[in-house]
């Protein structure tokens, strides 16, 4: 079994100074389009602080929550305490989802598949987990289609430097193309540049829901 706690300290104190402008910025909208008309039992896979939390519709039943970062899961603790939704957090990885087979209705990714070491292990767990006819939620930065921005990321990704100071986070992921690897079909997807914060060029990111094919 892999372990189920990744602490990464600094990343994860950076992401919290962060976070509030790219808030402020749009990440907020997004997130409300992530989660609107979610409905029933949902797993949300490296939850971070709980940003998401107070965007899921009354539809949503429960939330299992799962971060390993500890340092954002003690702050994801405080702010599901604050909020309608009845929100669980467990310690836990992609790699091992520590959920049932077919036990969720909806599976939410965000900014997340960025930072797994292993895509298509993730997918595959959310496959299992997703009960049949179930979706995934996905809102994640992908690699850009465009020079020089493309070559730039690729080239940020193999130097390991970009992932050593962003908590394992790659910026040349083509994650549409995984999932729909991972056997599922995209039923929505929006594409759009967007710039968490102010001096960043904008990142291409895709906002959709797929299911297992
Ligand atoms: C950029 S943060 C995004 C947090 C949150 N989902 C959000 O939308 O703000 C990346 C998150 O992925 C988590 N993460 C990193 N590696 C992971 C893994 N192997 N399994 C599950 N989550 C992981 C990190 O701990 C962190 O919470």
């Amino acid at each position: 079994m892999p372990p189920t706690d990744l602490p990464h300290p600094r990343f994860a104190r950076l992401y919290l100074r962060a976070a509030p402008g790219a808030e402020e910025r749009g990440a907020r909208q997004h997130r409300q389009r992530l989660l609107a008309g979610a409905a029933g039992q949902v797993v949300e896979l490296g939850a971070g602080q709980g940003l998401n939390f107070p965007h899921y519709p009354t539809t949503v039943t429960e939330v299992l929550a799962i971060e390993p970062e500890p340092t954002l899961r003690a702050e994801a603790e405080r702010v599901a305490s604050e909020v309608a939704v009845a929100v669980t957090l467990i310690a836990g990885v992609a790699d091992a989802l520590p959920a049932a087979d077919d036990s969720a209705d909806v599976v939410v990714t965000s900014l997340v598949l960025c930072s797994v070491p292993n895509q298509a292990r993730a997918l595959a767990e959310i496959r299992r987990v997703l009960r049949p006819g179930g979706e995934l939620r996905f809102y994640e930065h992908v690699i850009a289609s465009h020079q020089p921005l493309r070559a730039l990321f690729k080239a940020a990704d193999r130097s390991g430097l970009w992932p050593a100071v962003a908590g394992g986070c790659h910026l040349s992921r083509d994650t549409v193309g995984a999932i729909e690897q991972a056997g599922f079909t995209v039923t929505s997807l929006e594409r759009f540049g967007f710039a968490p914060a102010r001096f960043q060029p904008a990142v291409p990111h895709a906002l959709g829901i797929a299911r297992p094919a």
